[in-house]
């Protein structure tokens, strides 16, 4: 912690917690976008709070993500007995982000236990409600409504719908929208409305306001923007990024 003072990064902590309405930020030197020590930095810092939070016996939901990815990698290992769960299912991902995926990597980290949502990407309305019927996953869903803590990726907008194939007329319209977040599978516009919501099963956002820690992982100067959009769309308590974001949003007007 003095180490943080004489570098100043307190103060900016302090300051981008104030601008941004946040209980916490965490904020790691250097900027993700350029070096990747730096993610794995933002990974490990994450990781160190939550486990420093967590009790046994709570519930975290994770989103997929790369930088979960790196979260789930640098989790030291405990024994903690908490329930880890995937906070929405299915948006389309590659299997070693997806959340399903950091859920169980963090379970085993964390020396507890955990469920999974097997919700394929693209479903009809008719078969996204036949399977949230199924009783399996009614209990799945309810688990991930009751957890206390949330740790979730920031994306950009059109990066995030092209890493997930949306179609070419979707990213369009997105842009039109002035879509320039993503975050849960829902994509924000600056000042933090939803213009567009992934079909799928899990948290919704209106759920967000009963979750007692809700943590966002995210770094990189070009998700600056995002992350503010985030942070003014979303219910959010703290935030762990890179001194460049913090720059770069300390800077704008
Ligand atoms: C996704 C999350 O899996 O990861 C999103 O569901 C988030 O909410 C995205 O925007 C961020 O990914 P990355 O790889 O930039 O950490």
């Amino acid at each position: 912690d003095v180490i943080r003072e004489i570098e100043g990064l307190g103060k900016k902590e302090r300051r981008l917690a104030e601008k941004l309405g946040l209980q916490h930020v965490l904020i790691v030197p250097g900027d993700a976008d350029l070096d990747p020590l730096v993610k794995k930095a933002l990974g490990h810092a994450a990781a160190d709070y939550i486990r420093g939070i967590l009790k046994s016996g709570d519930i975290l939901a994770v989103t997929g993500g790369t930088t979960a990815a790196t979260l789930a990698d640098q989790m030291q290992r405990t024994q903690l007995g908490v329930e880890v769960v995937p906070a929405r299912g299915g948006i389309g991902e590659n299997m070693e982000f997806q959340a399903n995926t950091i859920a169980s990597r963090l379970a085993s980290q964390l020396g507890g236990t955990y469920r999974l949502l097997h919700a394929p990407d693209l479903m009809s309305d008719e078969a996204l409600q036949s399977f949230i019927s199924e009783p399996h996953v009614q209990e799945t869903l309810q688990r991930i409504r009751r957890a206390r803590m949330v740790v979730h990726g920031i994306g950009q907008a059109i990066p995030m719908a092209r890493r997930r194939k949306l179609p070419d007329a979707k990213i369009e319209q997105l842009a039109g929208q002035g879509a320039i977040a993503e975050a849960f599978g829902y994509y924000f516009d600056r000042s933090g409305n939803i213009v567009h919501a992934m079909n799928t099963v899990g948290l919704r956002l209106s759920d967000l306001k009963h979750i007692e820690r809700i943590v966002a992982v995210a770094g990189g100067k070009s998700k600056a923007e995002a992350i503010s959009a985030v942070a003014h769309g979303c219910p959010l308590h703290v935030l762990v990024t890179d001194e460049a974001v913090a720059d770069a949003i300390l800077t704008h007007r």
